[in-house]
């Protein structure tokens, strides 16, 4: 049976994900038997130089909208499907595909109830099969074999105001959603 730690370290050890990447793998954070799991894209440049997961200016966001939700980053599981920093440029669907593998194996330890898939790289690593678009499935959760509730990437809430209102009421629907869990 495989740990986070176990796969932590493939991660670390994994040839593939290091191709064109930059610093410090950052496999994820939180409760290992958190019932929510928050699901970014990669990391930025702040979280390869400290291996963390939304440390930078997203970061800060995504824990105020936590907190306005009234949950601490320490209760859930925050990840993000690459786990290396790619530098700026846009992830090809090679990469995204690639790290759903150990996304996935993250997923099966863990087991949460609800996952919630900040952006459309998250969901891409979700549902490879499908074609979604965040802008016109947000803030509806998405019933399967768990709970997938979309939502913005908080990144995309700090480049555009309106986006970041969104984001804001799909988090109060959340909140509804995980009284209910
Ligand atoms: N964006 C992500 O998707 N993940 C991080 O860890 C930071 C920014």
């Amino acid at each position: 049976m495989r740990t986070l730690e176990k796969i932590g370290e493939e991660i670390e050890k994994c040839p593939e994900c290091k191709k064109n990447k930059f610093g410090l793998p950052v496999s994820g954070e939180g409760n290992p038997n958190a019932k929510i799991m928050f699901i970014g894209e990669a990391p930025g440049r702040e979280e390869s130089k400290t291996g963390r997961p939304f440390v930078g200016r997203a970061g800060k966001l995504l824990t105020e909208l936590l907190d306005s939700i009234g949950i601490k980053r320490e209760e859930v599981f925050i990840t993000s499907p690459v786990k290396y920093y790619p530098g700026k440029r846009k992830l090809t669907t090679k990469e995204i595909l690639h790290g759903r593998k150990h996304l996935l194996k993250q997923i099966s330890v863990i087991k949460p109830k609800l996952i919630v898939a900040l952006g459309n790289v998250a969901l891409k690593a979700l549902f490879p099969d499908k074609k979604l678009s965040i802008t016109k499935i947000h803030g509806e959760s998405i019933y399967a074999d768990k709970i997938y509730f979309p939502t913005f990437h908080p990144a995309a809430a700090l480049r555009f105001p309106k986006i970041k209102k969104l984001i804001k009421k799909d988090f109060c629907k959340l909140k509804k959603i995980i009284k209910e869990l």
